[in-house]
């Protein structure tokens, strides 16, 4: 009896895991275990044997059951502790680094102009930045051979050789974007149409790509003065400054008439750009009358219906009100310059954005 007390305790005690604890159990007291076995023996003894035997095997059996779950009980822990070890984790350490993109100045500006507009009852429209000569110029009252077209240093698309008929061209404004919406929803209409176009053109105020948003509002009698309280508003709006300083100049578009250009004050002094203050003048928009033939070319009865049509330059009022100097630093995608002049993500522009920003 002593011999196998021995023997089970040290084999529990050497057991290195859950699958060697278990065997040494099915090797003591499973159903064919030792000291199972000697307990069915008992049955063969004489009564005093088994006063003696029967007690001592129960106590024995008894002493093994415990040792082996106390075993248990410790390689649990250790597995426990073993674990924790493994998956400890330094909650103090910093993060790591992740770089952080930044709202281009003209989205910004873009999502800024839209929510104004919103707010005015225009709705956003689109169209295509390959236009077809009609859309860009002969819808829009500039025909063929008309001067208007030499001033805008269109960028022409490939045509195959022999093939004549007019090449489509990159969009040189956002005004064939006026035809596009008229022709699909008709009259009355309020719509802003803001997206790139190009001209060959290139300085300090202007680069071959840019941005602008057309402004269409048609109805039964919506006049210039109605054109001239809107961009007011917008331009209150938009810089935060009430009664911000305009220039409206007589002008000529072949799309308009009567036409206007607007100009907000400005100064650059040491190299930096200020709205609203010295003797410079920026032009930031083209606006006007929409021509009858305009609207004719769009579907829209000239007897019926007439309203105001704005194309402005998205660029400009993004230089104008965060004072960004040089238009062609816009495009250069310079990191510097974009962490500079970028905006959080969820700087989330509001009617009342101000000048800060
Ligand atoms: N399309 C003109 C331009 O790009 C601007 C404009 C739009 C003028 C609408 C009048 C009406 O210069």
């Amino acid at each position: 009896m002593e011999e196998l007390r021995q023997k089970y305790l040290e084999a529990i005690a050497g057991a290195a895991d859950e699958a060697a604890l278990e065997a040494v159990r099915v090797q003591a007291l499973g159903k064919k275990g030792e000291i199972s076995l000697k307990m069915r023996e008992l049955g063969r003894m004489s009564p005093e044997e088994r006063k003696v035997a029967g007690p001592a095997l129960n106590a024995l059996k008894n002493e093994i059951n415990s040792a082996i779950a106390a075993r248990r009980a410790a390689l649990e822990d250790a597995a426990l502790e073993e674990r924790l070890r493994g998956e400890w984790l330094d909650v103090t350490l910093p993060g790591r680094p992740r770089p952080r993109g930044t709202v281009h100045p003209v989205s910004q500006v873009t999502e800024e102009i839209t929510a104004i507009f919103a707010d005015l009852g225009f709705k956003v429209a689109e169209g295509p930045q390959i236009e077809t000569d009609w859309y860009n110029f002969d819808a829009l009252n500039i025909p063929p051979h008309h001067p208007a077209r030499q001033e805008f240093d269109t960028f022409y698309m490939h045509r195959a050789p022999g093939d004549d008929r007019p090449p489509h061209v990159l969009r040189t404004h956002t005004s064939p974007v006026q035809i596009r919406a008229m022709e699909k929803e008709g009259a009355p209409i309020r719509v802003i149409a803001p997206g790139r176009v190009y001209r060959s053109d290139y300085d300090q105020t202007h680069t071959p790509m840019f941005h602008q948003v057309e402004g269409l509002a048609i109805d039964r009698d919506i006049s210039m003065a109605n054109l001239k309280w809107v961009l007011e508003e917008f331009f209150a709006a938009f810089f935060g400054i009430d009664g911000i300083k305009t220039r409206f100049r007589a002008s000529h578009f072949p799309f308009t008439e009567p036409s206007a250009e607007v100009d907000i004050q400005c100064s650059w002094v040491d190299g930096q750009l200020r709205i609203g203050e010295g003797e410079g003048w920026m032009e930031v928009l083209g606006s006007g009358m929409v021509h009858p033939k305009v609207l004719e070319a769009a579907g829209v009865d000239p007897s019926q219906w007439q309203g105001f049509a704005f194309g402005m330059g998205i660029d400009r009022l993004a230089m104008l009100k965060y004072g960004i100097p040089d238009l062609r630093a816009f495009f250069d995608s310079d990191l510097r310059w974009l962490r500079h002049y970028g905006f959080a993500a969820l700087d989330v522009p509001t009617l009342h954005g101000g000048v800060s920003g």
